[in-house]
């Protein structure tokens, strides 16, 4: 038996391999590093789903239908009052269709990609703004969250956040819709179960925090002190530390590259980028010295908080950032493992009180 099922091969997968050792991570045979930063969310998108779909078109085509589909998902927007922003687009993706075919893919892909920004806009009293099916999908994003055309930066900066958080192996959300998947329901349920499992802080909760601390902090002369005094008291500092790398987290490499590109086009607070590189290094310093026997490095979550605070995205969304770009590695798994028509059903031990004896 093994709680939390680690070191438990339960998948056979040509999508994505997390090597925690070396610090690498490789989409259908490419590195992360080649990926990141040089394809865009279209071709990721291709890239992923290529040949898991017979009618999937090449990625021009796919980009136009991806396009249509945000015109169609918008047509679906409702009131959602009173929900989360999270919750709301999760029950606004309920309501998309539910099968296994390719304008299903299609429609989900564009669901979270519209309904956030549709979502937080009203949440502010402002209108939604519907898609333009004729632009780059990250370019649409901003634009639809801001109301403004996106610099050309920015929105390149966007696709390197979706390209990188694309694929992760067997996390706990992408188990989740396989699990769904294996059943045979269709890729609506799938997706569903992976929102739900994404939302929980040990998965897809911690940038929103990275970026309360960088607040706590304030100045870069005050990391040191604050660090050291966190650790002290049994915390944890958020940002640092995986599960399975042992090495840097390659993806936190990937964003950091991309805000760095951003700086350099003057599309970032410069004074917070200063105090997040402070508050790294000190903080990479203090956690060798607290524990030196367990490599505790930055992860994706550091930069990732830097990165979406500098596009415009508020801290209560950054969960739901993810799943817009997770979603396409969700499907893809979800159609992998329909595909080996197996269903995932593993053992229980029974713990619980034995039955009398009849007398
Ligand atoms: N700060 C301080 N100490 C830490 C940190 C950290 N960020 N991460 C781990 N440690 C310490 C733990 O306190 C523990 O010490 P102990 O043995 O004295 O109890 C030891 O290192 C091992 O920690 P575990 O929780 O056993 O390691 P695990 O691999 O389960 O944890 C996790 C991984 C949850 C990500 C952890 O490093 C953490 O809580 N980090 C902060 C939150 C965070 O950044 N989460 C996002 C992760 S990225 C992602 O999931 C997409």
């Amino acid at each position: 038996m093994s709680n939390g099922l680690e070191d438990v091969i339960a998948a056979e997968t040509v999508l994505s391999d997390v090597d925690g050792l070396a610090g690498r991570l490789v989409i259908r045979g490419v590195p992360l590093e080649a990926l990141a930063g040089r394809t865009t969310y279209e071709e990721a998108l291709f890239l992923l789903w290529d040949g898991f779909f017979d009618d999937l078109p090449g990625p021009k085509e796919l980009a136009a239908r991806l396009g249509a589909a945000r015109a169609k998902a918008f047509a679906t927007v409702t009131d959602t009052a009173g929900l989360e922003p999270y919750d709301a687009m999760r029950a606004l993706i309920a309501r998309q269709p539910d099968g296994n075919d390719l304008d299903t893919a299609l429609a989900l892909a564009a669901a979270p990609a519209v309904f956030l920004p549709a979502v937080l806009r009203r949440r502010d009293g402002l209108a939604a703004i519907a898609p333009d099916p004729s632009l780059p999908h990250s370019t649409d994003i901003l634009r639809m969250l801001t109301g403004k055309l996106p610099t050309a930066e920015k929105a390149a900066a966007l696709d390197t956040y979706l390209v990188t958080i694309s694929d992760h192996g067997l996390n706990a959300s992408t188990f989740a819709a396989r699990v769904v998947a294996s059943t045979r329901a269709g890729l609506m349920s799938s997706v569903l179960a992976a929102l739900g499992a994404l939302k929980g802080p040990l998965h897809g909760g911690a940038p929103g925090p990275v970026l309360d601390m960088l607040d706590a902090i304030g100045t870069p002369q005050n990391a040191a002190s604050w660090i050291e005094s966190t650790l002290a008291s049994g915390e944890r500092l958020m940002g640092f530390g995986h599960r399975i790398y042992r090495a840097r987290d390659p993806r936190a490499d990937a964003l950091a590259a991309a805000l760095e590109r951003l700086k350099s086009t003057g599309n970032v607070d410069a004074t917070r980028t200063a105090l997040a590189i402070a508050v790294e290094s000190t903080a990479l310093a203090a956690l060798k010295r607290h524990k030196p026997d367990r490599p505790l490095l930055t992860n994706v979550e550091f930069y990732t908080a830097l990165l979406l605070e500098a596009l415009g995205f508020p801290r209560e969304t950054f969960t739901a950032v993810f799943a817009i770009g997770r979603t396409t590695g969700w499907i893809a798994h979800a159609r992998e493992q329909a595909l080996t028509g197996k269903l995932i059903r593993p053992k229980s031990v029974y713990v619980g009180p034995v039955p009398r004896q009849a007398a």
